[in-house]
């Protein structure tokens, strides 16, 4: 199995922090919701003994395809999390003993100019993490109202200006089709690289995150997570967005899901008080990493 080919790809990001913290049983049955390049997968099996299994998603068709894993232990579908319990009861599966949750683009997706999520090409403006979708970049700038666009910059972007950049969108698309990565950079102008870099990098983050619909399937897919997972079993999720970041902290601290108390009884406890971020090391060695926050939690009911 070549892994440097991987590595090329997609590093896997606080690999040694989630894998060490996840795995409690090595006869147990895993899931890593979040396939990608494979990287956290590959590690999951090296520590798992011969009975363990692990069970691995990803959306993307073009992840599973490029899959080097060859294991008996190791079953990879192609689907969205938000069904892993009717993958698992076709597999005769009830409970697992840990889930691991990678969010965001993997640089497979993000380093192919065809799948137009990054603004380092002009390509046309796609950013679909499942290639079935009918619902793409291109209706999100051209479709999308005035008040849904304000929405998408101000919270998925977290940009002060959303109204300015939702109205110069309205402005263009008025004339012609937004459909071009150019089209969009385009319509900003930025003195500084550094200015412009983060600017263009969180415009294109909060369109792909309105795109994949990120944020709800997220939230499902934790109230989910609650009813898999055996006692005492754990769930890693790393996150590279705020939003992600505080929906993760409040379901493990108060059980909350949009704003609403989903449990009598607190289903998961925190395994550290503070959030695991990498190390200057591991953000010098792969910068994609820098924004990356890690929480781990155990199951604590039946
Ligand atoms: C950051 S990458 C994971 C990288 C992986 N941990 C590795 O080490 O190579 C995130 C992956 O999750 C997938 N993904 C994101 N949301 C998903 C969802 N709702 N269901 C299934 N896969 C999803 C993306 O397609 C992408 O391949």
């Amino acid at each position: 199995m070549d892994f440097n080919n991987y590595f090329y790809h997609h590093r896997p990001v606080l690999l040694k922090e989630s894998i060490e913290n996840l795995i409690t049983d090595k006869n147990g049955i895993y899931v890593d919701a979040t396939f990608g390049g494979g990287g956290h997968s590959n590690a999951i099996l090296k520590k798992l003994n011969k009975r363990g299994t692990l069970i691995a998603l990803d959306q993307d068709k073009e992840s599973i395809k490029n899959n080097l894993i060859k294991d008996e232990r190791f079953h990879l579908f192609h689907n969205n999390f938000i069904h892993i319990q009717d993958i698992l009861n076709k597999n005769y599966i009830e409970k697992v003993s840990g889930i691991l949750v990678d969010l965001g683009v993997s640089s497979l997706q993000i380093d192919n100019p065809k799948r137009g999520f990054s603004y380092r090409w002009n390509c046309i403006l796609d950013m679909r993490m499942n290639q079935e979708s009918w619902y793409s970049a291109r209706n999100v700038l051209n479709e999308c109202s005035k008040k849904e666009l304000f929405h998408i910059f101000r919270e998925y972007g977290e940009f002060k200006n959303a109204k300015n950049i939702a109205e110069k969108i309205l402005k263009k698309r008025l004339k012609k089709q937004i459909t071009t990565t150019l089209d969009l950079i385009n319509l900003f102008f930025i003195k500084r690289s550094f200015k412009k870099k983060r600017f263009f990098s969180r415009l294109f983050q909060s369109i792909r995150i309105k795109v994949n619909n990120e944020i709800n399937l997220f939230k499902y897919f934790l109230l989910e997570s609650s009813k898999i997972i055996l006692p005492k079993g754990r769930i890693a999720i790393i996150s590279y967005h705020s939003i992600e970041d505080r929906i993760t902290k409040y379901f493990f601290k108060k059980g909350v899901i949009e704003n609403q108390i989903n449990f009598e009884i607190l289903p998961f406890k925190m395994i550290h008080k503070k959030v695991i971020k990498p190390t200057l090391q591991e953000i010098i060695n792969n910068p994609r990493s820098r924004s990356a926050k890690l929480r781990i939690a155990e199951k604590t009911t039946q």
